[in-house]
């Protein structure tokens, strides 16, 4: 059963406006399903719920395993979308402090190749020290820089340490089947290889190797956050926008646009979503902005960012809008106690639960955004667990689909990431080929 709910109330739209792009809506469905299982369209995430590939899937369950077991830290290389979504699950579904947990069965998980600071690799080589370590590197490309460094600098670090026999078998690597750099290197070392499908762009691949085999070596059930999906590949499989909750988002922010509210500010109440929240923004902002066009999507997280973007948000330029991610039940809760003396004056909280502060927060924050001139849609979800995850990564990568298609772009392309590297390669001589 789903338990995604989008409530459009606040933002002013009736759903016969919505209805208008009905038309556009079910084209872009068809155009979708009609190439979603064709080898050179990166439309295979459609089906992926359905159709992953079991073989690779058990076999990534196995690798976890053995990294479980013989590994204290799990170092993730890669870049946008090799690695942000397996980085969004891991930090929604574990401890908000997971690498500082004491007595966990699971790895510590470091996320690297995703920048060049010098600094954050130097310090965390220093936090590793000894410990023993697994990674996985994960590029389609293979040939991308910053992974590339960094893999360079702990594949040395590995084979140092462990000699390169042993340094192999600690060494995953998630790449294309057949083409580049790291797919050549891993037939000749023999390292473990999942594959990055060729349908299946960064952006969109957190349900592939690129995103499992990290997120079951956090102990997460990928079991269920793939049936979270497929919940959701069935649910939203409905064309018409009056019954499709997911196309009404796509083509709710779509009209918002045209009303020039032409930033998107992904909102959540809950920490541990900051980078769920980042996975959101490389997708949509790589997928929509371009041809000069685009929505652009920030984030914020509140109540913490109400002390710093709140003003803005309230009574800034009138150009936003804000898609709040709600949560019924949270993992924990704390009830806040009475004080005899109350000399903090907060008793009118004493017996209520942190949760139901956060929530009237929230409400409150929702009638003071939107009566500021600032629409919002809610997204709630029953709770934070596999399968509701599953099924929002599902929702937002459709949506944003189809809105990059009622937009008039090719959601699946990123022509304009490919311009720093050009000027930065001619800046470091990288000769031609
Ligand atoms: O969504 C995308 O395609 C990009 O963000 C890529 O994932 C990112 O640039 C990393 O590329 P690669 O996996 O080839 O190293």
């Amino acid at each position: 059963m789903s338990n995604i709910k989008v409530n459009l109330e606040n933002t002013g739209l009736e759903k016969k406006e919505l209805m208008k792009y009905n038309e556009k809506v079910e084209k872009a469905h068809d155009e979708l399903h009609n190439v979603a299982d064709k080898e050179d369209e990166f439309v295979g995430w459609l089906h992926l719920p359905t159709n992953y590939n079991k073989d690779e899937f058990e076999r990534i369950k196995k690798a976890a395993e053995k990294i479980k077991k013989d590994s204290e830290v799990f170092v993730v290389i890669g870049i946008g979308g090799s690695y942000l979504g397996a980085r969004a699950v891991i930090e929604s579904l574990t401890n908000t402090f997971y690498n500082l947990l004491p007595n966990k069965k699971t790895p510590q998980i470091f996320f690297v190749g995703n920048n060049l600071s010098p600094n954050y690799l130097s310090d965390l080589l220093e936090c590793i020290g000894n410990k023993d370590i697994s990674i996985n590197v994960i590029s389609k490309s293979g040939t991308t820089t910053e992974p590339a460094i960094a893999f360079r600098i702990f594949r040395e670090f590995m084979e140092s340490k462990y000699g390169i026999d042993e340094a192999r078998k600690r060494i995953y690597v998630t790449t294309d089947k057949e083409r580049g750099a790291l797919k050549k290197l891993s037939n000749e070392e023999e390292y473990e290889t999942f594959v990055i499908p060729d349908n299946i762009g960064g952006r969109y691949s957190v349900l592939t190797a690129v995103g499992l085999l990290p997120i079951a070596v956090a102990g997460i059930n990928i079991d269920k956050l793939m049936y979270g999906a497929k919940t959701a590949e069935d649910k939203y499989n409905e064309k018409s926008v009056k019954y499709n909750e997911c196309y009404q988002y796509a083509v709710a922010r779509n009209i918002l646009y045209n009303q020039e509210k032409t930033t998107e500010i992904l909102v959540n109440y809950e920490p541990k979503m900051q980078y769920f929240t980042e996975w959101w923004k490389q997708l949509y902002g790589e997928s929509e902005g371009k041809d000069k066009k685009g929505i652009f999507p920030a984030g914020a997280t509140f109540t913490t960012d109400l002390h710093s973007l709140g003003q803005y948000i309230q009574d800034g330029r009138r150009n936003l809008f804000e898609t709040i991610i709600s949560i019924n039940h949270p993992q924990t809760d704390i009830k806040i106690k009475k004080d005899a003396d109350n000399i903090d004056g907060l008793n009118f909280v004493a017996n209520k639960t942190m949760d139901y502060v956060n929530k009237k927060a929230m409400e409150g924050t929702i009638e003071a955004h939107v009566s500021g001139g600032v629409p919002n849609i809610l997204i709630t979800l029953d709770k934070l667990d596999e399968e509701n995850l599953g099924e929002l990564i599902y929702f937002f990568e459709l949506a944003c689909g189809i809105s990059g298609k009622i937009l008039g772009v090719n959601p699946f392309n990123q022509p304009g990431v490919e311009a720093y590297k050009k000027n930065m390669f001619k800046l470091l001589g990288k000769p031609e080929v």
